[in-house]
């Protein structure tokens, strides 16, 4: 399963990158408004960090010839620009011109399974479920997963599921378990799936060994 990082900001995405696990950048406008850049500046800089990686960067237009509109502005950035456009009537119809055009689009702010059909019906690269909003409101988004990769695999649509609002380390793992191709999560999110206690104290005792030998053996 590929790790996207959910964020506009260049210092995380660079340290993200060091790690050497990033697989692309979803961006929204909420993150964008956090960063004191013009958005497709910004969109520009983050493209130029992940080289070929996809980079999700969203329309805030409602009506599909607008959509569409400023989603030829946004591909114009960056060869690995992906465009986020919401699940709404009008976005199935912005979708569905812009895949015809060999335009990726990223659909957003989906919560039921039929939007994620019709995304995939309408040629859509990737779908994002929404899943810790879901889980806010009482219902289990996780369920929302596992239900768009069996019509997927029903149909053999190839559009590719991005898990996205997660919450915490464990909805990475069961988003793996339920076969979602990709997890986007904020930085702290992915600081956290490095992080055991066991392995903390047993480096820890490791080393504490290691430094218990007399210098003169302790050679490489
Ligand atoms: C996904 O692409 C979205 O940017 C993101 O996951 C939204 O999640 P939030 O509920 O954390 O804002």
């Amino acid at each position: 399963m590929q790790f996207f990082l959910d964020t506009a900001n260049l210092e995380e995405i660079r340290v993200a990158d060091s790690w050497g696990i990033l697989d692309g950048v979803t961006t929204n406008p909420t993150h964008v408004a956090k960063e004191d850049i013009p958005f497709l500046d910004l969109v520009k800089e983050i493209c130029d960090i992940c080289g070929d990686r996809p980079v999700s960067a969203e329309v805030v237009a409602t009506e599909s010839d607008a959509i569409v509109k400023e989603a030829h502005k946004i591909v114009k950035v960056a060869d690995n620009v992906v465009v986020k456009v919401p699940v709404i009537r009008e976005g199935i119809k912005a979708t569905s011109i812009l895949s015809k055009e060999g335009i990726r689009v990223n659909a957003t702010l989906n919560f039921s399974p039929s939007q994620a059909l019709l995304a995939a019906k309408v040629g859509a690269t990737y779908i994002s479920p929404f899943i810790g909003r879901l889980d806010a409101i009482g219902h289990e988004g996780m369920q929302l997963v596992r239900e768009i990769r069996q019509i997927y695999d029903n149909f053999g649509f190839p559009t590719k599921i991005i898990t996205a609002a997660a919450r915490h380390p464990l909805h990475v793992l069961e988003a793996a378990l339920a076969g979602s191709d990709i997890t986007t999560m904020r930085f702290n999110i992915m600081e956290q799936l490095f992080e055991h206690p066991l392995t903390d104290s047993g480096l820890k005792m490791f080393l504490d060994d290691w430094h218990s030998i007399p210098e003169k053996l302790r050679t490489f």
